[in-house]
């Protein structure tokens, strides 16, 4: 038979075939990324392509009408009752006859890319853990004894080359029954997992299954615990959804958690037991927003710190709450969905990144796995900003750890009228380093205080207190206008020329809006306020510099701040404060919430995870708490922006 020579795109992978090949076996016998679920049957329709018309010099090829074959009863009857985009072929039943330019296009691409959030372009190439695979198996033959999973473990080798899938106890009851359903055709949810116990049947339908198949990535904070739904066919989030997390009425901050364990006998199994079931109610939930069950979630990804971690696993966290701060494991954890009372798929896999340290957990890994410091080729330094702040250091050469106690200043507590980011908190401040007057913002208004139609436009929320970015932004918009020496102290209304610093005890405020006169609050920055905000930022900065010390480095070429919290801040502020490491100002950026993206790579692409695991042995921790060095950082550090280190370029 003749040849002919067929091109695929985007790929450009080429080859010769002989007339008759269909489309799937020339694509499959190139390597090329052509989906499919059925395995060629022309039920799933993964294997959509579309054939080139006319000339394609760049290819030295001329697409006759005629280059595949005419539609085939199968492909007729598929595009009879479920419809073809025009010019779309099924792969798996059109055949070669002519040479041929092939667009697969991004659906029909098992590892396609998804964009990974709105406002950028990178992407995650999709790699799930569970695929789905229909298969054919030989019916039972009274001359040719074997089990049905022999044979259907044969149909999957042989119609997709899987090696020796082992099973679930639960799928292995219901295979027989199944399989006879489907008239000897089943599809079965693989978990290709990894390792020896890879690749196993987590289910098993009768037939073509045709619903989707979903998979969790969860961001469990100490305070909120965030999940987001992704098909994983698909790749997209179908539905995302938050919870508070209940273990709060045990203590607010980590440490109180902990010593509530330590103080009471049932204390972290308490714990564990209310976590489990605020996801369980969170899932129930999220799940029902697509209109679909919890059992088609088969697998999910958590990343926490590693006091969550613990007490999600259910291992009591005293370790982590004195030196040397030992981790119970520090590796990833794969665990099914039962073995942890989740209300998902009873053989849904669940996936834990690893932590880097006693202080630095699976969330700062995740933060690692979507920033990519391990990657860069300039010196990046990422600070997730929370109560505590983890701190990466590095680029491809070297990686460096370490987290640092800021407290909860950053997020509006110690702070004397502080709140939580809401409607109402004044978010943004600028002062006229003239006048000494302010202006500000507030969460859930664009209009500026000195805005006609602000009064109107905030009516509603009010003006309720100062948030973390807006007390930052005051903090150093009073610096700036000499309202605040270097030691963090506010001028009388003489020193500073402005009726705004009044006497306020031993020390002065600052008025940024007085509301009471409405019955408002009255909301100033006083001397304590700079003082937490001052203890904060020198925390955050000492643990940047102490790894830039171990580095050896004096500079960095770009700051990520990442968290809620580093979504807000405006770098400038944080720089005139001394928060950062002085940095050119357009490349400090913010990664918003990078836990939770990397939580989503490492669902939705099996590779990330094996490469998380490794990026993470290779990361060289510090601990802050004995480095001599921290100390002496933090002392000067304190200072606004700092009484030692230049911000060359902030002062250019
Ligand atoms: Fe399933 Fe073609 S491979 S329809």
């Amino acid at each position: 038979t003749a040849d002919a020579l067929v091109v695929f795109m985007p790929s450009g992978k080429r080859g010769r075939f002989p007339v008759g090949t269909p489309v799937l076996s020339a694509a499959r016998q190139l390597g090329v990324d052509l989906d499919s679920v059925c395995g060629g049957r022309g039920i799933c329709s993964r294997c959509q392509i579309t054939p080139g018309a006319g000339s394609f010099p760049k290819h030295g090829i001329t697409v006759a009408e005629d280059a595949l074959s005419e539609w085939n009863a199968v492909e007729e009857r598929y595009r009879s009752k479920r419809g073809l985009k025009d010019g779309r072929r099924l792969g798996c039943q059109a055949q070669i006859q002519g040479d041929v330019v092939i667009d697969v296009p991004p659906e029909s691409q098992v590892h396609r890319q998804v964009v990974r959030k709105r406002a950028e372009t990178r992407q995650i190439t999709m790699n799930p853990a569970v695929k789905l695979f229909y298969v054919d198996v030989r019916e039972p033959d009274m001359h040719d004894p074997s089990g049905d999973l022999q044979r259907l473990r044969d149909a999957l080798r042989d119609q997709w080359e899987l090696p020796e899938v082992q099973i679930d106890l639960p799928i292995l009851q219901k295979l027989q029954p199944a399989l006879r359903k489907g008239d000897w055709k089943v599809t079965c949810a693989i978990h290709l997992g990894t390792n020896a116990l890879w690749p196993r049947i987590i289910e098993v339908w009768p037939g073509f299954h045709d619903k989707p198949i979903f998979g969790l990535a969860v961001d469990l904070g100490s305070t909120t615990i965030a999940a987001h739904l992704c098909d994983l066919q698909s790749g997209d989030v179908v539905a995302s959804s938050g919870i508070m997390n209940p273990q709060i009425r045990f203590g607010e901050d980590l440490m109180s958690r902990v010593s509530y364990s330590m103080m009471n006998a049932n204390g972290a199994a308490e714990m564990t037991a209310a976590v489990r079931e605020g996801m369980n109610t969170l899932f129930a939930q999220i799940v029902e927003e697509v209109g679909a069950t919890t059992d088609q979630i088969v697998d999910a990804v958590f990343v926490c710190n590693p006091v969550m971690h613990h007490l999600f696993l259910g291992i009591d966290p005293f370790e982590l709450g004195q030196a040397p701060f030992a981790l119970a494991t520090s590796s990833a954890v794969n665990l099914t969905a039962a073995e942890l009372d989740l209300g998902l798929h009873p053989s849904a896999r669940v996936y834990l990144l690893p932590c880097i340290a006693g202080h630095v957990g699976a969330d700062a890994a995740a933060v690692a796995l979507s920033e990519a410091p391990d990657k860069s080729e300039d010196l990046m330094l990422v600070v997730d900003v929370g109560t505590n702040a983890e701190i990466l250091l590095g680029n491809r050469e070297r990686v460096l750890a370490c987290s640092s106690p800021t407290g909860p200043a950053f997020e509006g507590a110690q702070i004397s009228a502080g709140q939580r980011a809401a409607p109402g908190a004044i978010e943004r401040v600028e002062i006229d380093p003239a006048t000494k007057e302010p202006r500000f913002q507030v969460i859930g208004c664009d209009l500026w205080s000195d805005d006609p139609g602000f009064a109107k436009a905030t009516e509603r929320s009010g003006i309720t207190g100062i948030c973390g970015s807006g007390i930052i932004e005051a903090i150093a918009e009073m610096r700036l206008a000499g309202l605040v020496d270097a030691s963090g102290l506010i001028g009388s209304a003489v020193q500073t020329g402005t009726p705004r610093c009044f006497a306020d005890g031993r020390t002065h405020s600052y008025m940024l809006h007085d509301g009471s006169a409405t019955g408002g609050p009255v909301i100033a920055v006083t001397n304590p306020d700079i003082r937490a905000i001052q203890m904060a930022k020198a925390a955050l900065y000492s643990g940047a510099r102490l790894l830039m010390d171990k580095l050896g480095v004096d500079k960095v070429d770009r700051v990520v701040l990442a968290g809620a919290f580093g979504a807000h801040i405006s770098p400038r502020h944080a720089m005139v404060l001394g928060m950062i490491p002085d940095a050119p100002l357009d490349r400090v950026t913010s990664a918003g919430n990078a836990a939770g993206t990397g939580a989503r790579i490492a669902l939705l692409n099996t590779a990330a995870r094996e490469l998380i695991e490794q990026t993470v042995r290779a990361i060289d921790k510090i601990e802050t708490a004995i480095e001599p060095r921290f100390q002496e950082h933090f002392v000067n550090a304190s200072a606004i922006p700092n009484a030692v280190e230049p911000f060359p370029v902030l002062n250019s």
